[in-house]
């Protein structure tokens, strides 16, 4: 079969190459993959590892080998899941806790962007149950996690500011239900409740200073590559306020992978969560289509069809 390969050495970043049939543990099915999809923590990883890696988490596709114990979904249904590597290719093997089924009426490409983005902004904004009439600050509203953050805040009665890096990234984000949408984090009307941060750097340290009494900075990623310098003195005016951090892959959260992109999937079937597709490619394309979510082009997330 065929399969991205990272080449940071070659005349090219990533190449399509002929590598063996993925292998499944007990636990996993193989997926036939018609679409998967890019995220900004993937085009760091791409940078770091070695040549002959093989990246690609978000997939979307079809079961074409059952789990041997007898777990997941049979061979022909409709999948949408996290691969832990090697998800850029025409098959992967993934474990049943890690997709759900997927319904006709979403397509592979809609479905492929859901994983990553789609479970982090349901689980960061779990920090502040119930959502309710709080008021939420989204650092990153233009990206794949601020897109879905912005749309299930606003769902579950939140008033949501999001935060964008020029105007024309507002594009569509009151229509998603952000009340309003501002370029610089010091233009936001604080305080809140709740502050989805994500950029790192001058974004924190300003964000830092709109947190209400009580309410909760959800630190998540770092996407200037900046340090933050902040006094923590500053937050001793803003009484219990907490200050916490989120990593996909060590969520301290009881619910699954599987159950969280169910609940995805039924807000997508459902027609209350708008998937943000602001690039969909060819997989052929993927190296070319790199440089446009490195600089911050695509509104939301970037997608790719796999034949
Ligand atoms: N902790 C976790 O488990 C976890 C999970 C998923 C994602 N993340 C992190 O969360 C962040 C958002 O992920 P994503 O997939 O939504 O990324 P994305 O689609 O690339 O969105 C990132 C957004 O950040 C904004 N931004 C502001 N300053 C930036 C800068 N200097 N460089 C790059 N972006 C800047 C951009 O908005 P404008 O273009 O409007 O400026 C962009 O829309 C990333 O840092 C990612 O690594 C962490």
């Amino acid at each position: 079969m065929f399969a991205i390969v990272n080449t940071p050495k070659g005349v090219a970043p990533l190449e399509i190459r002929e590598v063996a049939e993925p292998k499944a543990a007990s636990n996993e099915v193989i997926v036939e993959v018609r679409a998967f999809s890019l995220n900004r923590g993937e085009l760091a990883l791409l940078a770091m590892r070695p040549e002959g890696w093989r990246p690609g988490q978000d997939i979307a596709g079809i079961v074409v080998q059952r789990a041997a114990d007898g777990s997941g979904p049979d061979v022909g249904t409709r999948v949408v899941g996290m691969a832990e590597q090697e998800g850029w290719a025409q098959r992967v093997a993934v474990a049943t806790d890690r997709l759900t089924t997927l319904p006709e009426n979403i397509s592979f490409a809609q479905a492929a962007a859901l994983p990553m983005a789609g479970h982090t902004a349901l689980r960061i904004l779990r920090f502040s149950d119930p959502l309710e009439g709080k008021r939420v600050l989204i650092t990153g509203a233009a990206g794949g996690v601020g897109h879905f953050a912005v749309q299930i805040a606003a769902l579950g009665g939140a008033e949501v500011t999001g935060v964008v890096g020029r105007p024309e990234r507002a594009t569509g984000l009151r229509e998603l239900g952000a009340s309003d949408v501002v370029t610089q984090v010091e233009q936001a009307r604080g305080p809140f409740d709740l502050i989805l941060e994500s950029v790192g750097g001058a974004s924190l340290t300003a964000a830092l200073g709109l947190v209400a009494p009580h309410g909760t900075v959800v630190v998540f990623g770092n996407s200037s590559g900046e340090d933050t310098p902040f006094n923590l003195y500053n937050l001793f005016g803003h009484e219990g306020v907490r200050l916490q951090t989120f990593f996909s892959f060590n969520p301290g959260t009881s619910t699954s992978l599987s159950t969280d992109l169910a609940q995805l999937v039924a807000l997508v079937e459902a027609g209350k969560l708008t998937v943000p597709l602001g690039l969909e490619r060819d997989w052929s394309e993927l190296a070319l289509a790199l440089p446009a979510l490195q600089s911050r082009q695509v509104l939301g997330k970037a997608t790719f069809h796999v034949r």
